[in-house]
């Protein structure tokens, strides 16, 4: 997830836009295999067909971020 601003995705987790990222055989950076507001038509990420924004969505009060240590009090 990479923070665009600009009310970006304002009917989801707003500001943010979504990446799959694919490594290289050797590890080093690969490629971006889809970016957006979500994964692409037919894709699903953990079971969930609502897209990223589903879960992600429910943590509005910490900017969308799901983490437990990154909470946006300790910053
Ligand atoms: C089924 C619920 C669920 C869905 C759907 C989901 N996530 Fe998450 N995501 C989580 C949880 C829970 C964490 C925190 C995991 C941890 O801290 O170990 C997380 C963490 C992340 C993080 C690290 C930053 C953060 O918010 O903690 C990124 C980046 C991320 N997810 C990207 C995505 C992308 C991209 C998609 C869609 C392709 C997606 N997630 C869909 C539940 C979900």
């Amino acid at each position: 997830m990479v923070k665009r601003g600009g009310g970006y995705d304002a009917a989801g987790a707003v500001g943010w836009e979504w990446f799959e990222l694919e490594n290289n055989p050797d590890g080093s950076v690969g490629r971006i295999v889809w970016r957006g507001l979500g994964p692409p038509a037919g894709e699903m990420y953990g079971g969930d067909p609502t897209g990223c924004s589903g879960c992600h969505g429910a943590k509005k009060d910490n900017d969308y971020v799901q983490s437990v240590p990154l909470q946006l009090s300790n910053f």
